[in-house]
């Protein structure tokens, strides 16, 4: 089994794709070993706790500082030792000695076609609302692996989105997640728990 744990902040529909993949077996051999989310309230727990895995709140106002949430972060992932870390949705500021231990091993979702619309600033609806103040016709989403840049790491999948003459943030958030979010996240972890991902030069490499 290919072990995973899914960092969430808010509603949790990428991870509801990632559970109901695994289930109907289109993300195979693959196990959430436990859910983390910054934010108690987060439904993205309701949703873990409804398919019987473990989801538990590490929240920063929990914490004297930034270096005990950073530790506590760390040991609630080393603690089931996964072979995968994915944010998914997850806004806070990923732990340098994270990412060190776990080099191309944690994967992110962004609700644009990087480098648009990314980096400092760019999350949630600001990323849309970019978009439609800029008049680009077309958007999308990238999975990409996290390096200590700010939507910097290697590019593993993206998927185009139309941006329609009506759009709302809301409603282009919403074809984002339908159309590309929800597709390429499952789809980016399948391969990389079926071994088929590798990066070279800082680039992904997909197996035929
Ligand atoms: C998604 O738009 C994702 O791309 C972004 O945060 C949102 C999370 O949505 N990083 P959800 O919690 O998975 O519903």
């Amino acid at each position: 089994m290919f072990k995973i744990v899914v960092c969430v902040s808010g509603g949790g529909t990428n991870l509801q794709a990632i559970i109901d993949g695994v289930r109907a077996g289109s993300i195979p051999n693959v196990e959430i070993l436990r859910v983390i989310s910054n934010n108690k309230s987060a439904y993205a727990l309701e949703r873990a706790k409804q398919a019987g895995i473990e989801g538990i709140c590490i929240a920063p106002r929990d914490y004297a500082d930034r270096e005990q949430f950073n530790e506590a972060l760390l040991y609630a992932i080393d603690e089931v030792g996964p072979d995968l870390v994915v944010l998914a949705g997850f806004l806070v500021t990923i732990p340098p000695q994270l990412i060190r231990e776990y080099e191309n091993r944690i994967i992110n979702i962004h609700p644009s076609l990087i480098p648009a619309f990314s980096g400092t600033g760019y999350y949630g609806l600001k990323v849309h609302e970019a978009v439609l103040k800029r008049g680009v016709k077309v958007t999308g989403a990238t999975v990409h692996f996290v390096d200590d840049g700010m939507d910097t790491g290697p590019i593993i999948m993206q998927k185009a989105v139309q941006v329609l003459r009506n759009d709302t943030p809301e409603t282009l958030q919403r074809r984002v997640m339908e159309e590309a979010e929800w597709v390429i996240l499952p789809w980016s972890l399948a391969l990389i728990a079926a071994g088929a991902v590798t990066v070279e030069d800082g680039k992904v490499c997909i197996a035929e």
